[in-house]
């Protein structure tokens, strides 16, 4: 796998790579632990991402469901091409269970370099490793372990919203691309006031403070019941305006067709606890977020909805200026 220079992110100086962690000159030393390089301990603001993604590690993996939606959606998305991709120098940040990780090693041969900031990365590990192409890192996007600028193409799905200022966020990942590298983000978007008007943000400030395992369960409880109440709505042609109160995920909105009713089950849990667990859920507007790349020398940028299937996301994307 091509090199690219590891440092250590709280006094900028080279890591070097031993058979059990990373070692700095000054015998700073970061393990490696279940197959990812842990630059920060779990107990951080996305412990609950660490819980949900070990829980549900193999719910959204394409080879371990007959649905090839995150296939879809990370081509339809980066507009990447994956022969251009041979050799290339990829950075996933916020990488989860690695739904997409999966997609850049099975079809692509791209070196890639996952993060999260969680204990996700171990669930990473047992989805997609041990791969040669493929190292994991546990460290946050404001403290990632590589020097600047060595990136060709950076992705980052689903995690602008989670993070405490989505602004830095997006300098941090822009930081990490070479001259001429692409960078791709998803995230919750913004429409208007309305946005916030749902279960989810007002439940939030209560729920986002539960254990982990009790909120699971309650879920888990409520969730067959929950279910029933938003297909009878959505039947009866009142789920349009009704189902945005039930604590309960998007259904159709988000989740494909044709789920046998465990599948369906299983994803409505994941995605329901995703809504309440987060410490940070800030929606963007598409158009603040194109300004934020551009401020930070971006050239090319172009911001909008994506349409796979009846999933639907904010994208923006552009490239560093050779
Ligand atoms: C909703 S999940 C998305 C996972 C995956 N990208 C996907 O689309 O399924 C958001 C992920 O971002 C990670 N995350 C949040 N803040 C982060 C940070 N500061 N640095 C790196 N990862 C972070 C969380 O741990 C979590 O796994």
């Amino acid at each position: 796998m091509s090199q690219i220079l590891l440092v250590n992110p709280y006094n900028k100086k080279p890591l070097q790579v031993t058979v059990d962690g990373l070692l700095d000159a000054d015998k700073n030393r970061f393990p490696l632990k279940n197959g990812a390089y842990k630059i920060v301990n779990d107990n951080n603001y996305t412990d609950n991402f660490g819980y949900q993604w070990n829980l549900f590690a193999g719910t959204q993996i394409d080879k371990s469901t007959d649905i090839q939606l995150s296939y879809k959606r990370f081509f339809a998305q980066t507009g990447w091409d994956k022969e251009d991709l041979s050799g290339k120098n990829v950075l996933e940040v916020g990488s989860g269970a690695g739904r997409f990780t999966q997609i850049v090693l099975d079809h692509t041969k791209a070196n890639l370099y996952s993060v999260d900031y969680s204990n996700a990365v171990e669930a990473n590990f047992k989805n997609n490793g041990p791969h040669e192409r493929l190292q994991l890192y546990q460290a946050s996007v404001y403290e990632l372990p590589f020097a600047p600028a060595q990136f060709d193409k950076v992705f980052c799905f689903g995690v602008l919203q989670h993070t405490p200022d989505v602004e830095k966020t997006v300098l941090s990942l822009v930081e990490m691309l070479k001259p001429g590298g692409e960078l791709v983000v998803d995230f919750y978007p913004i429409s208007g006031w309305w946005t916030k008007l749902h279960a989810k943000y007002i439940l939030r400030p209560f729920t986002k403070k539960m254990d982990n395992a009790t909120l699971y369960q309650k879920i888990d409880k409520h969730a067959d019941g929950l279910i029933k109440a938003y297909r009878f709505f959505s039947k009866i042609g009142i789920g349009k305006f009704t189902n945005r109160f039930l604590p309960i995920c998007d259904i159709d909105g988000t989740l494909p067709a044709n789920l046998s009713k465990e599948k369906l089950r299983e994803m409505v849990v994941l995605d329901t606890f995703d809504m309440f667990s987060p410490q940070y859920d800030q929606p963007q507007k598409i158009k603040t977020v194109v300004n934020w790349f551009k401020k930070y020398g971006m050239a090319g940028v172009w911001g909008g909805y994506i349409y796979e299937g009846k999933f639907k996301a904010a994208v923006v994307k552009g490239k560093k200026p050779m």
